[in-house]
């Protein structure tokens, strides 16, 4: 079987080729980070149709076509015409903190935590859609004509490119606007938000006849991207995990059926056709690699081949750490108005002590999401990872002695790829299985000092 996997992420749209062989790229191209005003995060809309256009013109004839989308950003468009009548509005994007804290501060929290499984972020599709319907003229006009669509991403891809305005669960499980029970739109929560309920898409499964795409080629997944890499990392039992380190680090948690635990977002991975939703629980580190380029920028260091090795000892055990707040803090903390910070520096810190703390506080931070979840899901197996990250080796290293697992460093760099095209060959009645291969990396013991200097860092800074 040959399946292609198209993976719109946040910076790039990318096409890739799956077959019995293995998983190979056909086209990449990177699209425009616009910001417009500080917090405010945003995309063409038209940029990234063409983008998916040129994917799905380079790709060969396939028996199946997958989608992968980046989580939460959303958008606006019209019915009639397809035209958007807002930018999308990244993940990434803030605008709408205060609106989340003001919702906080009227005890509302209760419900999106309840029914969605969420908190009050600008992290969730929600409050954005609430921002486009109070701040885009145009919405009103079309909402009173009936033409009114809002959705995720994927939602106006498959509109514009099947004519099929759908999503899926696990995309509508990162809006804030799904009973994650129900697997329904909630009515209670669109209100809350001031999100029209009738302009949202209809839900489908994860899998299955989903439409046609341009040149004829059969979609038969649509899938959130850090899902579709859970999928794609073999993930198929309760307590099987991963953590993706692009922008950010996303860690999942398989657990089979709706799970919570505080601070962590109980989410849908996927939903295949005619099966019951298969759960996951969510912690998101929103600055990793991001932190890095920061580091990078400033100048700490200019190659990163300076920072596969130190010489030193961790920076930690000498006081040294970094808290990677440079976007706030997500997961368990949720507090978006948290900011980055270094402490413990003395007068003989050098640059790569500082950027080694740098490496070790994206460690700690994702030690502090694996603990919340394992009041919920332990699995037995290593953690598996992937993404930028994963090819530092003194990073992963370290990484495995903070979190005190063993981690399967993934040798297959294109997991959400994988994943997404594994399910769209199940969607087509199909089946594609590549043998997993990776490098498994022991932890090493750690004095526990490490950890309490670093939390006192992170509780500094919120
Ligand atoms: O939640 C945001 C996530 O879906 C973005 O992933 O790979 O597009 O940066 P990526």
């Amino acid at each position: 079987m040959r399946v292609l996997a198209i993976d719109q992420g946040t910076t790039s749209t990318r096409a890739l080729l799956l077959d019995e062989t293995g998983i190979s790229l056909i086209h990449s191209v990177e699209h425009r980070q616009i910001y417009p005003a500080p917090d405010h995060v945003e995309h063409d809309p038209e940029e990234l149709i063409a983008n998916l256009l040129a994917c799905l013109s380079a790709a060969p004839a396939v028996d199946c076509v997958g989608l992968a989308n980046q989580g939460e950003s959303c958008l606006a468009w019209d019915a009639a015409t397809g035209r958007a009548i807002s930018p999308v509005i990244v993940w990434q994007d803030a605008r709408t903190a205060k609106r989340c804290n003001t919702l906080k501060a009227q005890g509302s929290e209760t419900l999106t935590l309840a029914r969605a499984g969420l908190p009050l972020d600008p992290y969730f599709s929600a409050s954005k859609l609430g921002w486009i319907m109070e701040n885009v003229p145009e919405a009103h006009v079309l909402l009173s004509q009936g033409r009114l669509r809002l959705g995720t991403t994927d939602a106006f891809f498959r509109d514009r490119l099947t004519g099929s305005f759908a999503t899926d669960p696990s995309t509508a499980s990162r809006t804030s606007l799904l009973n994650l029970a129900t697997c329904e739109w909630d009515g209670e929560l669109c209100r809350l938000f001031g999100v029209p309920i009738e302009a949202l898409p209809a839900i489908h499964p994860t899998t299955g006849s989903l439409g046609t795409l341009p040149g004829g080629h059969a979609l038969t997944a649509s899938i959130v991207d850090q899902q579709a890499a859970l999928y794609g990392h073999g993930a198929r039992k309760s307590g099987d995990a991963k953590i993706t380190f692009g922008t950010g680090a996303f860690a999942l948690t398989l657990t089979g059926t709706l799970e919570r635990a505080p601070g962590v977002l109980p989410t849908i991975a996927w939903v295949e056709d005619g099966q019951p939703p298969v759960y996951a629980l969510d912690g998101g580190v929103y600055a990793a690699s991001s932190a890095v380029n920061f580091a990078r920028q400033i100048g700490l260091f200019s190659s990163f081949d300076d920072i596969n090795h130190f010489e030193a000892k961790p920076a930690i055990s000498r006081g040294i750490a970094f808290v990677p707040a440079l976007a706030g803090l997500a997961c368990p903390h949720w507090d978006r108005s948290a900011r980055g910070a270094w402490m413990g520096l003395a007068l003989d810190t050098s640059k790569t002590d500082m950027v080694q703390a740098v490496l070790e506080g994206i460690a700690f931070r994702v030690a502090e999401v694996k603990a919340a979840m394992s009041s919920i899901a332990t699995g037995t197996g290593p953690i598996s990872i992937d993404g930028g990250m994963s090819r530092n080796p003194w990073f992963c290293q370290f990484l495995a002695d903070i979190l005190g697992t063993p981690i399967l460093i993934s040798d297959e760099p294109e997991l959400t790829a994988l994943g997404c095209a594994q399910l769209a060959a199940r969607g087509a009645g199909g089946e594609v299985v590549l043998e997993p291969k990776g490098r498994v990396l022991e932890p090493r013991p750690i004095p526990a000092h490490w950890i309490t200097t670093f939390h006192a860092a992170r509780a500094g800074v919120q």
